[in-house]
């Protein structure tokens, strides 16, 4: 499976910061934003990935990631020459992804939980349809919202409803067999203008190849659209790190513990890194291996 993270867009409901920035280059308490759905995708043991941007921020992702090589990974980039809604994606990334299936995760999504890194995993398994996850929030006329039948069967996925059906939300990760390519092409822009994500899981419902995976309170998912909600995530990534001593997000960290990289390679990431306290947690991670958990 091959692994796509949308980071274009204009950022405008972040005005001033994204005026002159990349939204998902904007730090998550101590790493850049993009860190956190990249490390969700290398959980999940995706390695073939494609990072998406605006033409002008291409080079600052490439400097920031380069070819992923140092992680283990192989990273391409492609341009979104103008913003045409989430479901274009497919169409930028045509060639990447060739005959495979393909995760998509919107660059500004954040997931964490005990046991994600095993359903993410199970998700890339698949070889048909489709799989995306729900989630329970208090406020979903913002998001997707998937409305449930008498069974507890999706009937319908709404994009920003003003009746929300459910407080459902659909997430920013998702997980498609190869014809999602051929579904991009047949969408028409929505009320908004967009090619929405929304209309491609709608395609897959109506083919009764969609399935719906809740997450429960256990994990977080968080999305970082606006300032409050980019100063909570920071705070909660905060919170959790001191606490634990452990960090989230840290790809580097992942990239080892999943075998991507030898112990040379951690060391060397961590060495122009020293003087920070990211840098000193890579060396911690390299010199006590066994002393930590595993997730
Ligand atoms: O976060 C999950 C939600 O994401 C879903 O529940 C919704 O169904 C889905 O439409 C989407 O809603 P948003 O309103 O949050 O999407 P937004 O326009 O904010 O775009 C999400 C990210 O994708 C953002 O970081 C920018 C990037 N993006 C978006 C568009 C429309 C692009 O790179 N290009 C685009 O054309």
């Amino acid at each position: 499976m091959k692994g796509i993270i949308l980071a274009g867009g204009n950022g405008t409901r972040l005005y001033p910061i994204t005026q002159s920035t990349s939204k998902c280059l904007l730090p998550i308490y101590d790493k850049p934003m993009i860190y956190y759905p990249l490390s969700v995708l290398m959980m999940a043991g995706i390695r073939e990935l494609l990072i998406i941007t605006t033409p002008q921020d291409q080079s600052a992702y490439k400097r920031l990631l380069g070819n992923g090589n140092q992680l283990g990974i192989n990273i391409n980039y492609a341009i979104e020459p103008y913003p045409r809604g989430i479901a274009a994606a497919f169409m930028i990334a045509e060639q990447f992804i060739g005959n495979n299936t393909v995760s998509l995760v919107l660059g500004d999504n954040l997931l964490h939980g005990e046991g994600l890194a095993d359903i993410l995993q199970q998700a890339t398994q698949l070889q048909e349809g489709a799989l995306v996850f729900g989630y329970y929030v208090d406020q979903p006329e913002r998001y997707g919202v998937i409305k449930f039948g008498n069974q507890q069967e999706v009937v319908d996925i709404i994009e920003k409803p003003k009746n929300p059906p459910s407080n459902y939300a659909v997430t920013g990760i998702y997980f498609y067999d190869n014809s999602v390519v051929a579904k991009a092409k047949q969408l028409q822009p929505s009320a908004r203008g967009e090619l929405e994500i929304t209309d491609i899981n709608k395609l897959y419902l109506q083919e009764k190849k969609l399935q719906v995976t809740c997450l429960g309170r256990g994990t977080a998912w968080l999305d970082t659209g606006q300032p409050d909600a980019l100063r909570e995530a920071s705070d909660f990534i905060a919170v959790i790190e001191h606490r634990q001593g452990l960090k989230i997000g840290c790809i580097e960290e992942i990239a080892f513990k999943k075998g991507y990289i030898h112990l040379d390679q951690l060391k060397a990431l961590a060495l122009p890194l020293q003087q920070t306290a990211y840098g000193d947690y890579l060396l911690r991670v390299a010199t006590e291996k066994n002393n930590y958990a595993d997730n």
